[in-house]
């Protein structure tokens, strides 16, 4: 990106803002070797705490089920019932770990080379380092959660697809015809996705219904992403401030979308597990869901990506309002 950016656009408005984020991003950094929880210590007690599993609970809750209401789902029997919780839990623990390989690594490998603009600081580089070391350590977390739910529950052999998160992505990123359109959508979907993520983790960090271990493998993961999400926040503003006049379109543009990709209720996967399970109309039951939506915005509170546009005057363009508007994000 920085072969093709002549220069620095930004307004003179910005300058106050932008130093209070940078001593923003300096704290965050400097706190990291106290607050990360890669540096906590061993994993011992969660699997003390996992095996072999405390009896009567289920390992996912079923209001995060999109297909719960349909009568194809209630009628089928408590086993079955059950493996399709343990199959949402190990779903939801395959779209963190897609969410952490495919989409927020890459991004901070692009700023670790250097090529995203304003994120070129010692302080920039230093948090992102950090993150990429969190982001390893969760990977780590959550298939130790999945390969200790797959024994227990007997799933060893079920394949989980990719996600339309990620595919919605590469297909965003297939549209672009320079490297900088391509690194944009990565960082912009980075962006959102670790805006949502604590809420994603939130929805079954503290609930007790469920398996502990897998509670606790989520609110583990989530004590770091309350960071990111400001941290990601701060990089957004200093990005945006860097970028050339059609750089930042590109980057208003895009913004939006990956909101809608986030909210897709990933019925695609869920179609390919239930199959795998043997679980009776899977296809009519995901088409009848499907005939109500495949994305569930308001399961969101997407209005932290319309405030972070605004705050960083990404919504100043009319194009970029349009996107916004498109995505149903703001009237
Ligand atoms: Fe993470
Ligand atoms: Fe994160």
């Amino acid at each position: 990106m920085s072969k093709d950016n002549p220069g620095p656009v930004l307004r003179a408005e910005q300058n106050d803002d932008l130093s209070h984020t940078k001593i923003m991003l300096g704290r965050l950094a400097a706190n990291w070797p106290q607050r990360a929880y890669v540096k906590k210590g061993e994993l011992d007690p969660f699997f003390e705490a996992g095996e072999p599993g405390e009896p009567g609970k289920e390992d996912f809750l079923e209001k995060l089920l999109p297909f719960r209401d349909l009568p194809q789902y209630r009628s089928s029997s408590p086993e079955m019932k059950s493996r399709v919780l343990s199959c949402g839990w190990l779903m939801y623990n395959a779209k963190t770990t897609q969410i952490e390989t495919e989409i927020v690594n890459p991004s901070c490998l692009d700023i670790i080379a250097g090529v995203m603009p304003g994120l070129r600081t010692g302080d920039a580089q230093k948090a992102v380092c950090e993150t990429l070391v969190d982001e390893a350590y969760h990977v780590h977390l959550v298939e130790q959660a999945s390969r200790l739910t797959r024994r227990r529950r007997g799933l060893e052999d079920l394949r989980i697809p990719r996600f339309n998160l990620v595919r919605h992505m590469r297909e965003r990123q297939r549209t672009g015809t320079e490297p900088w359109h391509g690194q944009t959508i990565q960082f912009a979907t980075a962006v959102v996705s670790e805006i949502f993520i604590s809420d994603y983790l939130h929805l079954l960090s503290e609930s007790e219904e469920i398996q502990p271990f897998n509670r606790m493998t989520v609110a583990a993961h989530r004590h770091d992403e309350m960071v990111h999400s400001p941290l990601f926040r701060s990089m957004a503003q200093l990005f945006s401030h860097d970028l050339t006049v059609e750089q930042r379109a590109a980057f208003a543009d895009v913004l939006a979308e990956p909101v809608v990709w986030f909210a897709d209720r990933e019925l695609d996967v869920w179609l390919s597990m239930l199959r795998q399970i043997g679980f009776p109309k899977a296809e009519e039951m995901i088409r009848e869901c499907r005939s109500l939506g495949t994305a569930d915005l308001t399961s969101l509170d997407h209005s932290a990506i319309v405030t972070l546009a605004e705050e960083i005057g990404l919504l100043d363009s009319a194009a970029a309002r349009d996107s916004f508007t498109r995505q149903g994000l703001i009237a």
